[in-house]
């Protein structure tokens, strides 16, 4: 029977246990998004999970959406990298560079004044936080690329995987969920082109797996990179009609790539499907709404699943053949230990989200939860001396 924390081999990588630290943007970067010393913290400090995604960082400047959020496009971003990716290898970790092109996602005011850019003109509907004006709706200023300017930033790609490579990441996410640039491509709502890059499902494709060719070239192996992908999720504006065409094809395609594997993010939430009206669902149904069933079926290699899961809803998705890997989001942002957690039964502190991003360097939210010994001997510190007379 296969064990969450027994090893998997991912390709030529060995991981320790199945558990994945999922890709979170903290907003903990400097505003020219050169990563800080509490990020280096924040990441050695979860290094015993099988492996480590990093948040969404920048290949380049004008796809940088968020404020504060990491680049890898520059000599400065990459040395501090460095310094993240040694403090989480000499914890003894593994650590994945999330390459993430926000697109039209984002507001100029987050990027340096630089327009945004897309597959298409048309402003993605949704809200963005800025530091100026709080959440404002994001750029309706948007590019779209010409066909010379979409293989700039498909170059733009490469040489951010030339840095991540020589920042001394094991490998890269490619980010083509949640509607960025990617995603935009992939879209039958959001890609109105008819170039190599749109006006029929295959060339929809064709942006992320070019951009994934160029990623393996610039490694000199598809082993060590990896695309998330979230088929029919509805979030920063994106929308899907025929979902089910664009990913049949999407994943025909990544099976010739022979990537070290695919991630999905389910569009609802497990937990709220197995409660209140759904009691009557055994796991295995739960299972069987999201994409996983989908993915499973088409993509020979590694899946790897999020998207609100716990110790026994993964475990039960190994046994059934579900998915190898798993993300754990928001519990590995309050739970440094999580691996030793389950794997000794202690409890998993929930998250305060209040303290998700942003706070300018502060260590708070990020470097102070404890480990579950930690919380046990600052809670036995805490109790009141009981004197024998
Ligand atoms: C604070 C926060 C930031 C996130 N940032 C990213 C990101 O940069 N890239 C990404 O692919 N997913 C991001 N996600 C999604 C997570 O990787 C994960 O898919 C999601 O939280 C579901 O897992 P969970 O239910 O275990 O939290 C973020 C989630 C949270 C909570």
């Amino acid at each position: 029977m296969p064990y969450l924390l027994d090893k998997f081999q991912l390709k030529d990588l060995t991981l320790p246990n199945r558990l994945v630290m999922g890709p979170m943007t903290r907003a903990k970067a400097t505003p020219e998004g050169v990563p800080t010393p509490i990020m280096a913290t924040q990441y050695a400090q979860r290094a015993s999970a099988g492996l480590i995604i990093s948040e969404g960082t920048w290949p380049e400047r004008c796809g940088q959406g968020y404020c504060d959020i990491p680049g890898i496009a520059t000599q400065e971003q990459e040395d501090a990298w460095r310094t993240v990716t040694d403090a989480v290898h000499d914890k003894g970790g593994r650590i994945f560079l999330q390459m993430e092109h926000t697109g039209r996602v984002g507001h100029e005011v987050n990027n340096g004044g630089l327009q945004m850019v897309s597959s298409s003109s048309q402003p993605a509907d949704f809200q963005i936080y800025t530091h100026e004006q709080g959440m404002i709706q994001m750029t309706t200023d948007v590019h779209a690329l010409t066909t010379d300017e979409v293989h700039e930033v498909i170059d733009s790609y490469y040489k951010a995987a030339i840095r991540t490579k020589a920042a001394g990441f094991d490998g890269i996410e490619l980010h083509g969920a949640s509607g960025y640039l990617p995603h935009q491509f992939l879209s039958d709502v959001a890609n109105t082109r008819d170039d190599e890059f749109g006006g029929t499902l295959y060339k929809r494709t064709e942006f992320l797996v070019q951009v994934l060719s160029k990623l393996i070239e610039a490694w000199g192996t598809s082993h060590r990179i990896g695309i998330k992908i979230s088929p029919n999720i509805r979030f920063n504006g994106i929308s899907e009609e025929d979902p089910d065409s664009t990913y049949a094809i999407l994943l025909e395609r990544l099976n010739e790539l022979d990537l070290a594997y695919v991630a999905f993010k389910t569009p609802e939430s497990l937990r709220s499907l197995s409660g209140p009206g759904n009691e009557d669902l055994a796991d295995g149904e739960i299972w069987h709404r999201y994409p996983n069933e989908f993915i499973r079926e088409r993509y020979q290699g590694t899946v790897i699943a999020s998207g609100d899961l716990n110790q026994e809803y993964a475990q039960k998705a190994l046994e059934n053949d579900k998915t190898d890997l798993f993300v754990f989001g928001r519990d590995y942002m309050s739970n440094p230990d999580l691996v030793e957690r389950m794997r000794y039964g202690w409890p998993v502190t929930p998250v305060d989200m209040r303290r998700a991003y942003g706070g300018g360097g502060a260590e708070v939210g990020n470097n102070d939860y404890p480990t579950y010994p930690e919380e046990r001997a600052q809670a036995k510190a805490a109790e009141p001396e009981h004197k024998v007379s």
